[in-house]
């Protein structure tokens, strides 16, 4: 079966440094596949090669099977693609529904895009079902920026999964959370895998160990192992790479 992501040999370089060194694992579909490593071991930047927001300088990206390498984030997210960043990147100064509505706009059909909202059916439904299922029904006329973080960051997972992707790029969604957030999020995270591939990067290893069906170990933009939880974090490599600091 052909895997839904396909990374090969993947690499960038800012300067000397090599950020992203001969990266190359699979994410299988429907499966939460986990990154890990220590702060600069290269895992946002891999995902930016993966979604087009960076270039890759050798290696390739295919998404079910279609090679992507270098396609701009549009035509990745076009491809199936979607993404949510470290660092929240909603409007602000709009409401959650105008957020998700938004988002939800690339699933009506290309002559409809320019009628009035009122006549957007399929993003408003896909809204109405986005609020419902992330339990932000009630605050749906709330500007974002007044939201809690834990709020946020969970309407952000939200956006990311109103375009209908096939495969979903989180990186550290539970990053500022609080300990009640963070169990949540995990819940909600969980669930997601009956509609999309997740690629997550998670730097609580509790979290990772319980959500992973298969973890990549990066080390200085290298991958350093990769495997179920329990084997990733029996390898003596591993360990003190990573476990050692923790
Ligand atoms: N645009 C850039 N220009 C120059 N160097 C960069 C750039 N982006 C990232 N780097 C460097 O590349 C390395 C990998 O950074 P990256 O952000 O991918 O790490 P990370 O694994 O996501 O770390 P963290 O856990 O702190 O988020 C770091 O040394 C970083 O300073
Ligand atoms: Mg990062």
């Amino acid at each position: 079966m052909t895997p839904v992501l396909d990374i090969r040999d993947l690499g960038v370089s800012f300067g000397g440094l090599k950020a992203v060194d001969q990266v190359s694992f699979q994410a299988q579909r429907h499966r939460i596949t986990t990154v890990i490593g220590p702060n600069g071991a290269g895992k946002s930047t891999l995902f930016n090669l993966i979604s087009g927001a960076l270039r890759p300088h050798r290696g390739q990206v295919l998404i079910d099977g279609v090679d992507m390498t270098g396609a701009a984030p549009e035509r990745t997210k076009a491809a199936g693609l979607s993404r949510s960043f470290q660092i929240t990147s909603l409007f602000s100064e709009l409401t959650v529904a105008e957020n998700l509505r938004l988002a939800a706009q690339v699933l009506e059909p290309v002559g409809r895009t320019l009628l009035p909202i009122s006549r957007s059916t399929r993003a408003l439904a896909k809204t109405g079902q986005m609020l419902d299922r992330f339990q932000l029904a009630h605050k749906r006329d709330d500007l974002v920026g007044n939201l809690s973080h834990g709020d946020q960051r969970r309407l952000e997972i939200a956006v990311c999964l109103a375009s209908e992707p096939k495969i979903l790029l989180l990186d550290e969604p539970t990053q500022g959370m609080s300990h009640g957030d963070t169990a949540a999020t995990a819940e909600l995270v969980r669930g997601l895998t009956d509609d999309v591939t997740v690629l997550l990067i998670e730097h609580d290893i509790g979290l990772v160990m319980s959500l992973s069906d298969h973890v990549v170990v990066m080390h200085q933009g290298r991958k350093l192992a990769e495997g179920s939880p329990d084997v990733v974090r029996a390898d003596p490599a591993v360990q003190a790479a990573y476990f050692g600091h923790a």
